[in-house]
């Protein structure tokens, strides 16, 4: 019997770079929440285990151990033909494989050691809302929020995490507030977002100028109150009120810039 799995796109709204351990791993304080869209997978019990890869941004992806798809089910001790469908961007700054490693796990009803498939592999396990710390592996619920939807852009550019990271100026940087705001209207809570960072944002536009690009369209788009970028990019995203406005703001953009990615979504 085939049953599915999702993985959905994780979104950092902030990303703050507060230290960096002896193993070079960076210490973050991170706001995450989830879209509505994201990878499909099909789990169908097989005597082996092997991983067929479909949809918009199937090329390139490795159907082996090389997929943490492949690296989560052998932690799960199962095997199985799995299928996903990648309709997200990956290496893109929204969760891409971390996510479809915790649709695996999720799946299997797996949780311990999680961070052992990458540091986002434990947030995405979650699939909610979250304040993340320490390395990705500090995790604390956030709960109550008000409605948010977002308009998400990937000017089709592929930046390597660990080049960002290194390029950081400062890795010191403040946290967010130790104790969270509470968001009675969407508004607040976009105008209280507006106030924190992404610390990744400019070592990635400074190796990838068209993040600069994305996020300026987003900023003159109408409806859009913030715009930032997501994790070490380069998808970038900008926050709406409501879903309407979200979807106006999408066909602006996707008209004006047919390249890029650019998808309307919730986000919770
Ligand atoms: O854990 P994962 O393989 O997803 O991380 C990819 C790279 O991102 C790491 O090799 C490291 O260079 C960087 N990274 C970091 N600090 C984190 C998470 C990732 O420096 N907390």
């Amino acid at each position: 019997m085939t049953s599915e799995g999702f993985a959905p796109a994780k979104i950092n709204l902030t990303l703050h770079v507060t230290g960096r351990r002896d193993d070079g791993y960076h210490l973050l304080d991170s706001f995450v929440m989830f879209a509505d869209i994201g990878d499909r997978l099909w789990f169908e019990p097989d005597a082996q285990l092997s991983l067929t890869v479909t949809g918009p941004f199937a090329e390139g992806v490795p159907t082996d151990r090389r997929n943490l798809i492949w690296q989560a089910a052998e932690m799960a001790g199962q095997t199985a033909h799995i299928t996903v469908e990648k309709n997200l961007p990956h290496g893109a700054g929204i969760g891409g494989g971390s996510s479809d490693a915790a649709s695996v796990l999720r799946h299997y009803g797996v949780s311990a050691g999680a961070s052992r498939l990458g540091a986002d592999v434990p947030v995405c396990l979650a699939s909610s809302a979250q304040r993340m710390q320490g390395i990705g592996d500090i995790l604390a619920p956030v709960n109550g929020l008000p409605d948010l939807f977002a308009v998400l852009v990937n000017p089709r550019i592929h930046v390597p995490t660990p080049e960002v990271f290194k390029a950081l100026q400062s890795r010191d940087n403040a946290p967010m507030p130790l104790d969270l705001p509470h968001f009675s209207t969407t508004q607040t809570f976009i105008d209280w977002l507006a106030t924190q960072r992404n610390d990744l944002q400019d070592p990635a536009i400074a190796r990838a100028s068209p993040i600069s690009d994305a996020i300026d369209a987003l900023h003159a788009c109408p409806h859009t109150l913030m715009a930032r970028m997501s994790g070490s990019g380069a998808t970038c995203f900008g926050l709406c009120e409501t879903l309407e406005q979200a979807q106006s703001a999408a066909s602006i953009l996707a008209a004006d810039h047919p390249d890029w990615w650019v998808q309307p979504c919730r986000l919770s």
